[in-house]
């Protein structure tokens, strides 16, 4: 019953938690004429979409807008909805602990909701990124006090998020997706729900190892840049390599070589956190995951090694680091989005604040944020204001940048992310201070 729903398009897609993931789902899902309920505990985001306005930067709202009204999407804060949902993903956030701990209440509560909800021929799909076995032997567990079994009477499946925001070539529809089900009979209902509106769909045997996939993707790339910051750090000490021009040459192999750069740290909802959900759970089978602890160790120092290297060009350039003026570029955490989660750039900010002098920011994506309780807006960047710094640091290299204005204009800039071309007033990340 539930594959002719799906087949016909007559299958209710229920959402639960829409920001960076669930909203450009539900655009895409409803694209393909199936009808969305989104369901949030933030009433505020619920009235933005029934409005159609999109707080998402890859969701315009003026698609939102469109679907609103042709009543293909809407959005609740009541869970009841669910029990008229066909099909459920949970794209709730998965964050840790202040002791980077997993911390799956967001996901547990979903689970409780639909568990009151939950009638036969439903298909849940856990979206939100957690350790292996989350599947197994959390959400089924509670979804069965139902008295309901799954593969019989409902199913269940992992099926990991790989978007990546801002990314223009790759989005919902053409990223290839790993489902795996609690059951075979749940992976092959998952997979031909997918069908329906992605390109590629990859089965595995089971939750667990879809929920170890997604984890070694991130593990990888956290691995990886932990391993270029290393290098940027030792070519620092060295003074006279320069990490970049090393990355370009080792890019030119064309086999066995995949380059990644260094920065300021790791940031977003992903790379910087993931990685601890499975050193938590390796522990419990007596293992120790030490490329994740290292990698984080080195990551982690990233912010500090930047504001270190802030002060010694100020000190180095005849400038008082304790009553210089510091004018950070970039916030977000990567470029052309206006995420902060775990932004390394607003350690950097905190760090100056409280060991240099005044520290300001601009970032054309993020016009005002709290940081330390205090909100505070990023300043206009003209030829007058860039010249009341002391220096510039380039955290994020957003599109919007005009560098030949920045380098132009700034009195001594430290360029974290190799944005702009070298120049006597420009000390890049990676490069040493021997001239
Ligand atoms: N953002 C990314 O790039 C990305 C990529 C891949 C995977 N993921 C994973 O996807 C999951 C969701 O991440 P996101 O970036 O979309 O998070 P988000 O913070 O942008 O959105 C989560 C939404 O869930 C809502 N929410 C929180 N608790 C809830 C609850 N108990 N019930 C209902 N709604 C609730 C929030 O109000 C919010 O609107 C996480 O596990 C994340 O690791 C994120």
């Amino acid at each position: 019953m539930l594959k002719d729903l799906i087949k016909n398009k007559k299958a209710k897609i229920g959402i639960i938690g829409l920001g960076y993931v669930g909203l450009p789902i539900a655009i895409e899902i409803a694209a393909k004429g199936f009808k969305v309920i989104g369901i949030d505990i933030d009433g505020e985001r619920v009235k933005q979409i029934n409005r159609g306005s999109s707080f998402i930067s890859d969701v315009e709202s003026a698609t939102l807008r469109k679907y609103v009204r042709d009543g293909m999407i809407s959005a609740t804060t009541s869970p009841a909805q669910l029990r008229s949902c066909d099909v459920i993903l949970i794209c709730v956030p998965t964050p840790v602990t202040a002791n980077k701990e997993p911390d799956l209440l967001p996901v547990i509560q979903s689970t409780k909701w639909i568990r009151h909800h939950l009638r036969r021929d439903q298909l849940i799909i856990m979206k939100s990124t957690t350790y292996p076995e989350t599947t197994d032997k959390v959400l089924l567990p509670i979804l069965e006090e139902s008295g309901l079994k799954v593969g019989k009477d409902f199913f269940l499946a992992f099926c990991p998020e790989r978007i990546d925001p801002g990314n223009k070539r790759y989005g919902v529809i053409n990223t290839p997706v790993v489902i795996g089900g609690v059951t075979r009979h749940c992976t092959r209902i998952a997979a031909f729900f997918y069908k329906h509106f992605v390109d590629s769909v990859h089965a595995v045997s089971s939750a667990r190892a879809a929920e170890m996939s997604k984890i070694l993707e991130n593990t990888f790339r956290n691995v990886n840049i932990a391993l270029v910051n290393e290098f940027a750090q030792l070519c620092e000490r060295m003074g006279n390599i320069n990490i970049w021009e090393v990355i370009e040459a080792a890019s030119t192999k064309p086999f066995g070589f995949m380059p990644f750069v260094p920065g300021p740290g790791v940031g977003g909802h992903c790379i910087p956190i993931d990685p601890y959900y499975l050193s938590w759970k390796a522990r419990e089978y007596d293992f120790h995951t030490v490329f994740i602890e290292l990698s984080a160790r080195i990551n982690e120092e990233m912010p500090y090694f930047v504001v270190n290297k802030t002060i010694e060009v100020l000190s180095q350039s005849g400038v008082c680091p304790n009553k210089s003026k510091v004018l950070l570029l970039g916030m977000a955490f990567k470029r052309d989005i206006s995420d902060l989660r775990a932004s390394p750039a607003m350690k950097i900010y905190e760090i100056i604040k409280q060991r240099v002098g005044m520290v300001d920011y601009h970032d054309p994506h993020v016009p005002q944020l709290v940081i330390g309780g205090r909100r505070v807006r990023s300043i206009e960047l003209n030829k007058k204001t860039i010249r009341m710094y002391d220096i510039v640091v380039i955290l994020t290299d957003h599109s919007k940048y005009d560098y030949n204005f920045i380098t132009k204009n700034a009195r001594l800039i430290v360029d974290t992310r190799n944005a702009i071309k070298d120049g006597p007033r420009v000390f890049k990340l990676g490069q040493g201070m021997k001239r």
